[in-house]
């Protein structure tokens, strides 16, 4: 059987759940892809006092992985934006295929990113960027495919929703939540990003992207946070029979697109209002399907990691194909629709 060789650069929450996902479902994912997948070095600063690389050799340089010839496969799981903005273009540059669950990469950089991905003709997937370990991104790009999106909204940041699901359902007090939530692995590295909105609106514009067929504009988005919601705001929503949900939400109004995540109070009885704890959820609202809702994990370890290893599985089934024969597992039109601009809020 041929092997495709992947390279993970960071091993900290999710590269080290990829790891033990690669790793426990060999035999699974090979039959899948009808290849093995070989993890052939780690990049990773430091080590993961949590998780052993057993033989696999490792590099403090990340930027070892980008130049390592054997690898097919670049696994950008460092997050922030500086080193992994320069890793992926290395990768790139160097005929590799990308999987990251970048969100902010992604949404501040893809265009970019995925320019020089169709130039140089590799993949760059980010299924892991969205909503953990949902597989949302694939849902927009093939299952709703042949349908004109008119709306979605999600809660689309874990922390938040665990924050708010621990603050209404034991009245507990928002920092003690916020350190549990980081302690899970949850929270980002800035975990200003997680309670101010910017994690969500970073995903929203990744959504809003493949919907509509807009370019990413991270920009454009209203951008609120749950960091002044307080218990008592928690407890009026509730006598009044309302949930406080913090929403990513992107509508096609006709004259364009509106971009928008902050809390809103949903009545208590919807399906949305009973997402609770790391759980997220996406209601997408299509001309020919109607609506449809993906729910499932937001983040931690191996919710997300499974949605690397879909990613990883997707360009590995690329590469079983020969050469000529291969299509880069791209996901964005780069051109804006004309009459889709995103409308100021
Ligand atoms: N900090 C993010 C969240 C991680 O809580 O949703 C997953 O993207």
């Amino acid at each position: 059987m041929k092997t495709v060789k992947v390279g993970i650069c960071g091993f900290g929450t999710v590269g080290s759940g990829t790891f033990n996902v690669l790793t426990r479902n060999a035999a699974e994912i090979a039959a899948r892809v009808g290849a093995d997948i070989e993890i052939a070095q780690i990049g990773a600063r430091r080590d993961n006092p949590n998780c052993s690389t057993g033989d696999i050799p490792v590099s403090r340089d990340v930027f070892a992985v980008a130049e390592n010839p054997e690898i097919d496969i670049v696994v950008e799981l460092m997050g922030g934006t500086t080193v992994a903005r320069e890793l992926v273009m290395k990768a790139i540059e160097n005929g590799k295929h990308v999987v990251t669950a970048n969100k902010a990469l992604i949404a501040e950089y893809g265009n970019e990113i995925f320019a020089a991905a169709a130039e140089r003709g590799v993949s760059v997937a980010f299924e892991a960027a969205v909503a953990g370990g949902i597989p949302i991104i694939k849902a927009l790009r093939e299952g709703l495919a042949g349908n004109k999106v008119q709306w979605l909204a999600g809660i689309i940041n874990g922390t938040g929703n665990f924050i708010l699901t621990e603050m209404k359902e034991k009245g507990r007090d928002f920092a003690d939540v916020l350190a549990e939530a980081q302690a899970l692995g949850y929270a980002e590295a800035d975990p200003t990003f997680d309670v101010e909105g910017i994690d969500a609106a970073h995903k929203l514009v990744i959504l809003a992207s493949l919907a509509f067929g807009i370019p990413l504009q991270f920009d454009k988005v209203f951008t609120e946070g749950i960091s002044k919601i307080a218990p008592e705001d928690v407890n009026y929503a509730e006598q009044l029979g309302y949930r406080i949900k913090h929403l990513g939400i992107a509508r096609d109004t006709g004259k364009g697109i509106e971009l928008r995540v902050h809390p809103t109070l949903i009545p208590e009885k919807r399906l949305i209002a009973n997402v609770n704890g790391v759980m997220n959820a996406v209601l997408v609202q299509s001309d020919a399907v109607g609506p449809t809702l993906y729910y499932g994990a937001g983040a931690g370890s191996e919710p997300t990691a499974s949605a690397v290893v879909a990613d990883i599985v997707d360009v590995a089934r690329t590469l079983s194909a020969e050469p000529e024969h291969r299509v880069p597992h791209l996901a964005f039109r780069l051109e804006s629709l004309s009459n889709h601009p995103v409308l100021p809020i």
